[in-house]
């Protein structure tokens, strides 16, 4: 068998899940090939071509997602991994909803309005605790763009000022915990709680609330393993609230997400397999191996790379090295058990269209300027950017780019500034800015308020590098 060509799909300003060192072993050259925005869909394409790539390897950001299905339509013959279709989820948090409710996975009850009219209507004869989200840009901030709404007035003077589109509400679900999932092959390969801090609703663990890896339940894995499935996803996270009674429900999906070094070597090496035909080794990753790599500090996963491990052979006398029991279910098992439960399968292309944008993509048919019942301007305010690079785990910036950003932020003054760069380093301050920007707080002076203005700050800069 011919290897196929791979190449990776970057792009400008969005720093990368993968790069070579990913794919380590793979015996031909890899291509790069990267979209530089504005206006740059044919020199994109005809490069694709000119370098007869067959396979083209990355996350696509969320204000890229619709170029994108234009850019793959026009290349047939190339397999996107993952493929538009599994990173449909990728570009709101209306695509997680409507995913969802297409393959009859458990979420929270949802409601979803492009016409303001009728969403007000409904505002007022809900019953409350509601949950609102800003459904389309950057995510992952751990709770930024929700917020909790007690009565119909909070929800209409929110609404009002943020000016969401669309108006998306969802049921309020008491939480125990959500759980964050990472599949390989439809395999689950690493898990995690976070808690609320004491009598908080939102799971940042940047705010006070804690994170382990231990005992995560059989009704959370094997939800996200339909929920990986469904999405024919190569590899996948997947959120999954753990409800106070006992219920999961899917918060978040996505093919974007952050994790750590080694996990993203794992994906290399499973795609290798996979793309090989099996020519090359598929990676043997034991399950619940993240009880015990969790226990290492998490500067050092950082640094970790290229994690094997060898299968569980039987001992002489038929008995296994490890005799150790797990619980899982209702049931005991030997880990090896549950590595045959849970298999790591081979993902296949499909042959069709699944999520076409001329009958999905809501966003750019239904604008919020073209809806005339309703006077208000399009959303200009900061923290509702019509666009953003959502998703995409990294950016691509320096210390002097995270000096002027910072140095813009009114309450941010030098003494501050420096003491964030005392205590982080540049990646972390960037993670941070992504993922969990509560950490700023843990400098004295930053509270909530400064940090909502760094999150901003952080939202527009990103929207001027990609516009
Ligand atoms: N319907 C809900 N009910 C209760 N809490 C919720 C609900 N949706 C989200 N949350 C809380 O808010 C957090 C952030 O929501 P999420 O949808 O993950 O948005 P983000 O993109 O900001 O991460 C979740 O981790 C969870 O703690
Ligand atoms: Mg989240």
């Amino acid at each position: 068998m011919r290897l196929p060509k791979l190449g990776f799909l970057y792009l400008d300003y969005v720093l990368r899940f993968f790069d070579h060192s990913n794919f380590k072993g793979w015996p031909e050259k890899i291509e790069t090939v990267t979209y530089h925005w504005k206006n740059d869909k044919k020199r994109f394409i005809k490069e694709v071509k000119k370098k007869k790539i067959d396979v083209l390897i990355g996350n696509i950001p969320a204000t890229a997602y619709e170029t994108f299905r234009e850019i793959a339509r026009e290349l047939p013959h190339v397999r996107f991994i993952p493929s538009l279709d599994t990173q449909f989820s990728n570009k709101s948090k209306e695509n997680v909803t409507r995913f969802a409710w297409k393959y009859n996975l458990p979420i929270p009850q949802t409601h979803i309005f492009y016409d303001r009219e009728k969403g007000y209507k409904f505002l007022r004869q809900t019953d409350y605790p509601k949950i609102v989200k800003r459904s389309y840009g950057p995510s992952n901030y751990g709770g930024y763009f929700v917020h909790k709404v007690d009565s119909v007035d909070e929800a209409i003077a929110l609404f009002d000022e943020k000016k969401y589109h669309p108006i998306y509400v969802q049921d309020f679900i008491p939480m125990e915990a959500d759980i964050r999932v990472m599949l390989i092959g439809h395999k689950p390969v690493c898990a995690f709680w976070r808690r609320p801090p004491e009598g908080d609703w939102l799971t940042n663990t940047s705010q006070g609330g804690s994170m382990d890896y231990q005992d995560v339940p059989k009704n959370v894995l094997d939800l996200a393993v339909k929920v990986s499935k469904s999405a024919n996803a190569e590899y996948w996270a997947c959120d999954v609230a753990y409800g106070k009674d006992g219920n999961v429900r899917i918060l978040e999906c996505a093919t974007a997400f952050a994790a750590f070094p080694y996990i993203r070597d794992w994906i290399g090496q499973y795609l290798m397999w996979s793309l090989s035909g099996g020519k090359m080794k598929k990676p043997h990753l034991p399950m619940f191996n993240w009880e015990e790599l969790g226990k290492i500090d998490s500067s050092l996963l950082r640094t970790m790379r290229h994690i094997t491990f060898g299968k569980y052979t039987p001992s002489y006398d038929g008995a296994y090295f490890d005799d150790k029991k797990k619980s899982y279910g209702d049931s005991q098992y030997y880990i090896h058990e549950l590595d045959e439960q849970y298999p790591m399968l081979d993902v296949a292309p499909r042959d069709y269209e699944e999520w076409p944008s001329e009958k999905w993509n809501f966003q750019d048919r239904f604008p919020f300027k073209s809806i005339k019942s309703m006077e208000v301007e399009n959303i200009q305010n900061l923290d509702a950017p019509t666009s953003g690079d959502e998703a995409s785990p990294e950016i691509i910036i320096d210390q002097q780019d995270l000096q002027t950003l910072f140095e813009d932020i009114s309450g941010l003054g030098s003494k501050k500034i420096q003491k964030i760069f005392e205590e982080f380093s540049e990646d972390e301050i960037v993670e941070n800015l992504e993922f969990n920007p509560g950490a700023f707080s843990k400098i004295k002076g930053i509270k909530e308020k400064l940090v909502k203005k760094i999150v901003s700050a952080w939202v527009s800069f990103k929207e001027d590098r990609v516009n």
